[in-house]
C-alpha cells in the first residue's frame, strides 16, 4: 500500500538487524511513504552486513552508533542533519537487549552489572537519543519519536525477565521526556506495545513458541505482525497524529484488553 504520508519528512531508524527486524520493515514502509532515511545500528550489527541490503533498498546511508555512547549519538545526529541538509522529523528507537536473558540467568538471580547494561541499552538509551537531539536542537517542531515496548511492563510474563523492568523504564522515559519536548518544541514521544513477533530479539525469550501461540489465541484479531507494526509506526510519524504524545499504544490485536477467549477455554477443557 503506497501513500505519501511521509513525503518530505526525514528520519533516523535505529535497530534494523536483518529482514525480520521490526525496524527493517519500518524503514521499508517509511521509504514507501516518501520519507528520506538514515539507518543506524551498533558496530557488531553492522559487521553482519545485512543492513547494506536495506540501505540500498531505501537509498539511505548507514551511520554506526552504539546507543549507549553519547559521542556516537552526537556524531550520528550531526551527520544525519548534514545528509538531510536540515533537521530531523522522526526517529524510531527499535532496540532491546538483555544480558541476563542471553546468559540464562533467571529473574531472581540476575547479575546486577549485566542488569545495569540491559537497562542502559534497552531503556535509558531512549533518554540518551532524546537528550542528544535536545542538546543539538536536531528535531523539527511537531517531530515524532517512537520506541517499541512490550506489555510485560504492565503485566507479569515470567520469562520476559529483567526486560519487563527495562520496558517499564522505557515507557516512563517516554512520558517524562515527552512532557519536556512537547513543551519546548511540540515534539511528541510515544511507545508502541507490540505483539510477540518472530525476530532475533523476540526469539531470545525462553518458551517463545508457546508464548506466541498463546498470544495468538488470546487476541481477537490475532497477533500483529512486524509489517502491521511498521504501518502503524508510519501513521505516528505522519501529521495525522499530531496531538498524540506520551502514550503507550497497544498494537496487539486486542490482547491487552482480553480476559480470556473461547479458544483458550476450549484448550483448557481438553
Ligand atoms: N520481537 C518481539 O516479540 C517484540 C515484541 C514487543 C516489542 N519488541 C521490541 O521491538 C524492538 C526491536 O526488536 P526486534 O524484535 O525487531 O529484534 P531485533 O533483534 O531485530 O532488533 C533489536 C536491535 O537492537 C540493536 N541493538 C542492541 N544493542 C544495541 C546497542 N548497544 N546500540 C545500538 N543498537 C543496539 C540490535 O543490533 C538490533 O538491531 C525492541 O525494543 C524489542 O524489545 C519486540
Amino acid at each position: 500500500m503506497s501513500n505519501n504520508l511521509l513525503q518530505g519528512k526525514k528520519g533516523i531508524i535505529f535497530g534494523a538487524l536483518d529482514e525480520k527486524s521490526i525496524a527493517w520493515k519500518t524503514a521499508l514502509k517509511c521509504h514507501e511513504a516518501g520519507a528520506q532515511l538514515v539507518l543506524t545500528n551498533a558496530t557488531v550489527a553492522l559487521r553482519m552486513g545485512e543492513i547494506n541490503k536495506l540501505a540500498e533498498a531505501v537509498n539511505a546511508p548507514v551511520i554506526g552508533a552504539d546507543v549507549t555512547n553519547m559521542d556516537d549519538l552526537k556524531n550520528l545526529m550531526e551527520k544525519s542533519m548534514e545528509h538531510f541538509g536540515g533537521k530531523i522529523d522522526f526517529i524510531l528507537h527499535s532496540i532491546g537487549m538483555s544480558l541476563n536473558v542471553r546468559k540464562g540467568k533467571s529473574y531472581t538471580e540476575i547479575n546486577y552489572e549485566w542488569n545495569t547494561k540491559t537497562l542502559d541499552i534497552s531503556a535509558m538509551s531512549l533518554h540518551r537519543v532524546l537528550r542528544t537531539a535536545w542538546d543539538l536542537d536536531a528535531l523539527n517542531e511537531w517531530g515524532s519519536v517512537v520506541a517499541l515496548t512490550y506489555i510485560a511492563a504492565q503485566r507479569v510474563f515470567p520469562d520476559y525477565n529483567e526486560m519487563a523492568d527495562a520496558k517499564a523504564l522505557l515507557e516512563s522515559v517516554t512520558r517524562s521526556f515527552g512532557y519536556n519536548y512537547g513543551v519546548r518544541k511540540k515534539v511528541r514521544v510515544n511507545t508502541i506495545s507490540q505483539s510477540p513477533t518472530r525476530t532475533t530479539a523476540g526469539s531470545g525469550v525462553k518458551g517463545f513458541d508457546g508464548f506466541i501461540s498463546f498470544a495468538e489465541k488470546m487476541s481477537p484479531l490475532g497477533n500483529a505482525s512486524a509489517e502491521d507494526c511498521a504501518n502503524y509506526t508510519v501513521t505516528l510519524f505522519s501529521d495525522l497524529t499530531r496531538m498524540v504524545t506520551m502514550q503507550n499504544l497497544f498494537h496487539d490485536g486486542g490482547f491487552s484488553f482480553t480476559g480470556v477467549t473461547k479458544e483458550v477455554i476450549e484448550q483448557m477443557e481438553k
